[in-house]
């Protein structure tokens, strides 16, 4: 495993590919979920500093705060509620442009303005999300999505 990332200043596809292929890296021979989350929100964060960049894992039927870098926030979330619940019971990525036109948007940070949520599936169930969240508005569009798909597909399942 590298020690030390490279951040680098390039067009969003530069540096979504520069960031893929360590994180390949990061959690090449490594099989603790929590440990790849971890070095995965790391290097997210470090990239493009983000506001919040984390994950939440599906446990007793609500989505539990996993690792993250970031400002504190909410711990659990139930089905269906907020941007994350509603990824989740849709089992599709949701990008939200303007998080106060998100019906039911839980608020964590009144910082955050545009965030994007992206399902991870195992055996075609929902075991967790990538959440993501910007203070600008219209942060994410269909390439953080299509990258963060691809990021969430790296992850090894155990
Ligand atoms: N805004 C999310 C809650 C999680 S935080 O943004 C970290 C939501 O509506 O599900």
């Amino acid at each position: 495993m590298a020690e030390d990332l490279n951040i680098i200043t390039g067009t969003k596809k530069e540096e979504y590919e520069s960031i893929i292929s360590q994180i390949k890296g990061l959690v090449l021979g490594e099989t603790d979920l929590i440990a790849n989350l971890a070095n995965i929100a790391a290097a997210l964060k470090e990239q493009f500093d983000w506001l919040w960049v984390g994950f939440y894992l599906v446990k007793n039927e609500e989505l539990v705060l996993a690792p993250f870098q970031g400002p504190v926030a909410c711990t659990r979330i139930k089905k269906g509620r907020g941007v994350c619940g509603t990824a989740w019971s849709d089992k599709k990525t949701l990008i939200v442009p303007d998080v106060n036109k998100f019906p039911g948007h839980i608020s964590c940070s009144s910082v955050s303005k545009s965030e994007i949520v992206i399902p991870i599936i195992q055996n075609s169930e929902v075991i967790g999300v990538l959440d993501v969240d910007s203070k600008s508005l219209n942060s994410f569009g269909d390439d953080d999505k299509h990258y963060l798909e691809q990021i969430v597909e790296l992850i090894p399942i155990p």
